[in-house]
Order: C-alpha cells, then structure tokens, then sequence
C-alpha cells in the first residue's frame, strides 16, 4: 500500500464510523463523532475520540474540532467529563451503563473518567487549523477538566491521581490489577469478574469519591494515566501560552513538573520500569506492562532514564521487542498471553499489541531522540494494518488479528508513518 492508499483506507473507516445528529437524550445538543467499532463499541468515548480526532487533521481539520467539541458538550458542571457517552437514546441500555451511572432512565453519561488526552488532541488540531477562535473555545474546558481531576482524584495529596475502576486506566484488564484484586498468581477470569463486583460496588456507593476511597477497595495510582496527566499539562501549559495567558501557562507548567517529579520519584521500581502504586499503602503492583513505559511520553523525563527505559527494556527481546511491537505485557511476566480467547476468558490488554500505545510510546521516542527505533515501531505497526487491517489489537509474534473489527483508533498508523518520515 502507498501512503495515499493507507490514508484513504483510514478515511473510509473512520467515515463508516462516524455518527451525527441532534440528542434527544443530552437536550437537543449537536454531536458529531466516530464510534471506536460499529460492531461492538457503538457509543462515543473520551480517549478513543480524541485519537480519532488526531487522525481526522490529515482528512478533514473540521471534523477532527467537531469531535472534540462533542466531546467537551457532554462536561458535567463541575469539570468532569465521561468516560464514554451515548448521544442516541434507547430504550434499553447495555447493562454496564446502568452501574457506570446514578441514572436509572437515561445512564447515558458515565460516572468514570478516561486517560486525560484531550489537551494533547486539542494541541494538534489546533497546530494543523490555527484555529484562534477553537482553542479560545475549547481551552477553558480541558483546563476544567485536569482541575477536576486534581481536586478528586488526588486523595492522599501526592501529586498522584488515583482511578477507582480497571477501566479508568484505559487498559481495561492489565494484569496489574490482578494484585489489586488479590489474586496471587495472573487471573484474568477472576479479573474479568472482579471488575462486575467493583461496579456493582461503585454503584451502591452513588460514585461518591470521599466514600469510595475511605473504602479504599479500588484506589490505583495507574501510570499510564498519570504519564498522561502530566503530558495534558504540558500541552496545556504550551495552549494557554499560544492563547497569551502567561499565568496560568506557568502554573500548568509547574503542576506539570511537581506531578512528573511524583512519577520519577514514586512509580519507578528496582529494575527502572515503572508500577502502579495501589491502596492508601501504595503497595507497588510488580508486573510487567507497557504502561510502565509511560515516563517516556514526558517533557521531563532525563534523558539518561529514557535511553535505560529503551535500552533496557522498549528494545529487550525478552521483555518488550517481539516481532510486532510494543506488546501490552513483557514477553517475560507470568502474565503474559500473546493470543486472546475472550474478554471473560483471557481479557483485554494482557499481552496483544494495540496500535495506540506503540503510538504514545512512538512519540515519547522521538520526543527523546531515538529515531531508529520509532521508524522500527511505525514499520511493524504498518505491517500489522496491511495485513489485517484496523483490528482492535494483534498478536505480537504472529500479527494475528483480534477483537473488534473496523476499529477506528488503528488508523492513528497514518500519523505514525508521518511521524517518523521528518525524523
Ligand atoms: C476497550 C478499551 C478502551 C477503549 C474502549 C473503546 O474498553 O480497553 O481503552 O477506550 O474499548 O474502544
């Protein structure tokens, strides 16, 4: 495929994907965004969109604002935003909707948050449009947004947010939670089960968080989504600088730095990969995970420990670089399971390779300087879509494909391969 054809393939998909119209179930409000499948994931979600956006700057700069201003309509009044929305209504909803929300009729708007990359995909499409009067518009809210997250989610103030649910972390089964659900030995079925007991948990509680975390029966300070955090701070900080409020550019910036400090100091474990602290003990959650990579996504990463996080782990052959990199798990934890069976069975984000985490991980190595290794990452990544196309996630020796089909974030490979073409 050239590159004209894999980008067309990528608009065709994200096309078959998008869903517009006017909601009669969010007061008439307009939406207009991609579902990540249309077979299993027909509702809108907070990170998936924002990736989709990321990719709709090289097909349509309109639709990628789009996207991301039906992502902000849904922000409740207090700053959160959900973790997935359902802007057509139904008569019935999925049962997950009902414990994810304090709705009975309508539990259209989940009560737990996503990764926090909207401030990242506001950044982009903004350097693709220059559009002033979109991040005039769209700034005020992302910024609401991380302050949110930061006045609740932070319960023991140590610069680390916490998630209260496996899904919050965006990796919905990774076997770190296996610890935290008590299990000694990798459980992904006791996992899958675990996580229905936490939302009927969640739900009893009425998502109030002083409670929740008084319970501390779920409290994980995920590293994914505190990398991810951070970086939404230093995009942040960039925007309302472009926007030439010089004020609150420096205290994102310096929340950005005391927060990435809190990372470095905190998350890091013996070997140099990084964990996730769990309970009001921070007890570290020992496995192996391509989150623990996270610390290269950031600014404020040393150089010296970004090149001992590639060198000793990105490109190990025993850990993290299998034939199609990056694998959700080290080829070397216990946990590990290349293949997939099912949710219930062998659950999500223990071992296959996803085309949106090799994409962060891409980026935070060039953001670094290693360049051969990102060309490496976008080629193999390249290899896996033109040969099965825009699946959900993938075998990382073999390239088998899994999970959902037409799945929009894959097509991010379109940015990959821009990416690395300048480097
Ligand atoms: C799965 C993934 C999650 C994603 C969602 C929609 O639940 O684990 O990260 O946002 O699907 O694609």
């Amino acid at each position: 495929m050239t590159d004209a054809e894999l980008l067309t393939a990528a608009e065709k998909q994200l096309r078959a994907n998008l869903r517009q119209g006017r909601s009669a179930v969010h007061g008439g409000k307009r939406y207009s965004f991609c579902v990540p499948s249309n077979v299993t994931y027909p509702f809108q979600w907070f990170w998936d969109s924002c990736k989709h956006a990321i990719v709709w700057t090289y097909i349509d700069v309109g639709q990628a604002k789009e996207e991301l201003l039906t992502l902000v309509r849904a922000q409740r009044r207090n700053g959160r935003i959900p973790h997935r929305i359902a802007w057509e209504p139904m008569l019935l909803y999925p049962y997950r909707f009902y414990l994810h929300s304090t709705s009975f009729r309508h539990p259209v708007n989940s009560r737990l948050v996503d990764p926090p990359v909207l401030a990242q995909a506001v950044e982009r499409v903004y350097q693709r449009s220059g559009d002033r009067a979109f991040l005039e518009r769209i700034v005020p809210r992302v910024d609401r947004f991380h302050r949110w997250l930061e006045a609740n989610r932070d319960p023991d103030g140590d610069g680390l947010l916490s998630i209260i649910h496996p899904y919050e972390s965006g990796l919905d089964h990774k076997p770190s939670f296996d610890i935290v659900f008590g299990f000694q030995r990798p459980n992904a079925p006791g996992t899958w089960l675990a996580v229905r007991w936490l939302d009927l948990w969640n739900r009893l509680l009425s998502y109030n968080l002083p409670r929740i975390f008084r319970f501390d029966r779920f409290n994980v300070e995920d590293t994914l989504f505190n990398c991810l955090h951070v970086q939404g701070l230093e995009s942040l900080g960039r925007l309302w600088r472009e926007l030439g409020d010089q004020t609150r550019a420096a205290e994102c910036e310096s929340r950005a730095r005391l927060r990435a400090a809190a990372v470095l100091a905190k998350m890091r474990g013996e070997d140099g990969l990084y964990y996730d602290l769990y309970s009001r003990h921070e007890r570290m959650a020992l496995v192996k995970t391509v989150a623990g990579l996270f610390p290269l996504v950031l600014e404020a990463t040393p150089k010296e420990e970004a090149r001992r996080l590639v060198r000793n782990h990105l490109t190990n052959e025993r850990e993290f670089w299998l034939p199609y990199p990056v694998p959700t798990v080290a080829a070397d934890d216990p946990s590990f399971n290349p293949s997939f069976q099912s949710p219930r069975k062998s659950g999500l984000w223990r071992g296959p390779t996803w085309v949106s985490t090799s994409w962060f991980l891409l980026h935070g190595l060039l953001r670094h300087g290693f360049k051969d290794e990102a060309k490496e990452i976008a080629a193999r990544t390249r290899r896996l879509v033109e040969a099965h196309g825009f699946r959900e996630f993938y075998n990382p020796y073999t390239g088998e494909a899994y999970g959902a089909p037409g799945f929009a974030w894959s097509t991010l490979v379109v940015d990959m391969i821009a990416a690395v073409k300048g480097a």
